[in-house]
């Protein structure tokens, strides 16, 4: 998928690129032009399986580990990016998590980690490269939210409060940074075969009731996701802020 204006050239942070939605948003920033990329996760490295395809693709790949359930790690990663590569144009938060229990004996601990993992850690990072951005005149903001930023879904409570949070950021930035050119936006993607979902769709009949409740009759692959994350990465999204696309395949209009 080529063709997106304002990419070509860029330094972008993808975080979560190992494999999954991540993965594809690395190929999508590659294969339109960007020049830089660094790929933040736990396990990710310089010899990762998806720097070759960032490199084979022309842009360079820096891998930087982090764990996004631990507090110190977030406060000092921004300086670690800017250490590593300086300024940022793109940020694409996207690494996540879930974890799943029936609320009313929901454990603390399953809630704090995933908080962490999918809103705190997300939220020091953009403040801290966003400060950058407005400093720099501008930039842009991209987070992966959910349907459950605008839905509740069962047995996953922390990770519902999570994505809810996540909207409430994407909102607030959205037009708090506006002014200094700095876009925030969001993508809400369908069920997507990955292995986050693999106890739905592992499972034939959870399977068939999303394909059932989905007025597409599909299941988002990665690939489908890509194209809106690029258009909000672009200069082509340069006048809307604070807002999540659904890329669902109409569930949410169902
Ligand atoms: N799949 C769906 O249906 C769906 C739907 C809506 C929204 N989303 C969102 O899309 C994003 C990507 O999901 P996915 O489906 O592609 O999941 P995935 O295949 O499980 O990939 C998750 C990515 O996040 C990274 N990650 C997980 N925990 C981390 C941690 N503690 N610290 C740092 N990195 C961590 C992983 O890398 P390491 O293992 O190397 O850390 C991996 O690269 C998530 O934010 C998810 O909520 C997914």
């Amino acid at each position: 998928m080529s063709g997106f204006p304002g990419i070509e050239g860029t330094t972008v942070v993808v975080t979560g690129p190992t494999q999954g939605i991540g993965r594809a948003i690395v190929h999508g920033f590659a294969d339109n032009g960007a020049a830089k990329i660094v790929g933040i996760s736990r396990s990710i490295t310089d010899d990762h399986a998806v720097a070759a395809e960032a490199r084979e693709r022309g842009a360079e790949f820096i891998a930087l580990q982090c764990d996004f359930a631990d507090r110190g790690a977030n406060l000092a990663l921004a300086e670690r990016v800017h250490e590593a590569v300086g300024d940022i144009d793109i940020l694409v938060n996207n690494a996540g998590t879930v974890a799943f229990s029936p609320s009313d004996e929901y454990p603390m601990e399953m809630w704090d980690e995933v908080l962490e993992v999918n809103l705190h850690g997300p939220f020091i990072l953009t403040r801290d490269i966003g400060r950058r951005m407005i400093k720099n005149g501008g930039g842009k903001i991209v987070f992966n939210a959910s349907l459950a930023s605008f839905q509740g879904n069962v047995g996953v409570i922390s990770y519902t409060v999570s994505k809810s949070g996540i909207a409430g950021v994407i909102r607030g930035l959205g037009v708090e940074w506006a002014p200094h050119n700095v876009n925030v936006n969001g993508i809400a993607p369908g069920y997507t075969t990955t292995d986050l979902t693999a106890p739905v769709h592992e499972s034939p009949e959870e399977f068939a009731k999303v394909l059932e409740r989905t007025p597409a009759n599909r299941w988002m692959d990665p690939e489908d996701l890509v194209g809106s994350i690029l258009f909000l990465a672009s200069s082509a999204s340069r006048s809307i802020c604070g807002q999540i696309i659904p890329v669902d395949g109409g569930w949410l209009v169902r």
